[in-house]
């Protein structure tokens, strides 16, 4: 069950984090995994890690011109994208700041890497997944899309809401075609480089029930299960990812 054998899967973002996880799961179940970052050697270090079935996708998914050149390449390479995981989601330069203080300059970062970055690489690959009958788009979202914290995040949050909203059209508007999207909505996660520091996250650390951060590895798992043939009826969905956790 859950076997990726034969798909093309490109993650973005997967040069560090959770990123990582998604990619090295992929493999392991069989896909070819292109491996994207805004930073070359990130990703490659990422490829590295999972050996034979993945290559370095570098670009930047904010750049719509970026995007269509890299899935044109990764086809000729590899064969047509089956799975794409948008992953990519904390921006460069990321400030814990109250909406009040947030200047429209930073507002937009987070506009167009989690919303124009996730819909270039969907509208990307979505044509080539519906005339083909099958596809997978998971999109790695945050509890911060659903609920209101008090950690400087409005804008994140509402970017996460945001995309949540277009999957679940696309998700309908694809659905006789052979094509699932869903949403993860991840809670706190604990690898490095994670986007919160510890002495801010410590109180919701321990509100988690299962009494632990998440790892890549967690995602990994849920997000092969997203990308199988067996989870063909299970689309539209935000599908929290938390540790159990009620609040986010
Ligand atoms: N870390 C957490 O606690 C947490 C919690 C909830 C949700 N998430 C979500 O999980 C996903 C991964 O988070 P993470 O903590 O692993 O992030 P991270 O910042 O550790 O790594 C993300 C990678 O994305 C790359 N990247 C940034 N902008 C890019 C762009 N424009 N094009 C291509 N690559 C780009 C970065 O270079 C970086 O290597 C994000 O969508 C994030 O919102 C994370």
């Amino acid at each position: 069950m859950f076997e990726a054998d034969g798909r093309v899967a490109l993650v973005t973002g997967a040069g560090q984090g959770v990123g990582v996880g998604i990619a090295q799961a992929l493999a392991r179940q069989g896909a070819t995994v292109a491996v994207n970052d805004l930073v070359a050697e990130r990703a490659e270090a990422t490829v590295a890690s999972i050996g034979g079935r993945a290559f370095a996708a570098p670009f930047d998914v904010t750049d719509r011109n970026a995007v269509d050149a890299a899935v044109a390449h990764i086809t000729n390479e590899a064969g047509p994208v089956d799975i794409l995981v948008n992953n990519a989601g904390v921006p460069v330069g990321m400030d814990l700041v109250p909406f009040r203080d947030a200047t429209p300059d930073q507002w937009r970062l987070y506009i167009d890497l989690n919303m124009y970055g996730s819909m270039h690489c969907i509208q990307a690959v979505l044509g080539g997944m519906c005339d083909r009958g099958w596809g997978r788009i998971i999109q790695i979202s945050s509890g911060a899309g659903r609920a209101g914290l008090n950690l400087g995040i409005s804008m994140y949050g509402a970017s996460k809401s945001g995309i949540e909203g277009l999957l679940r059209h696309v998700a309908v508007e694809s659905a006789r075609q052979g094509v699932t999207a869903n949403c993860l909505a991840l809670g706190m996660m604990g690898h490095a480089g994670s986007d919160v520091d510890d002495a801010a996250t410590a109180p919701l650390t321990r509100s988690i029930p299962v009494g632990r951060l998440g790892t890549p590895d967690d995602v990994g798992a849920a997000v092969v299960f997203l990308a199988s043939d067996e989870a063909s009826w299970l689309t539209g969905q935000t599908i929290d990812l938390n540790g159990g956790s009620v609040q986010h």
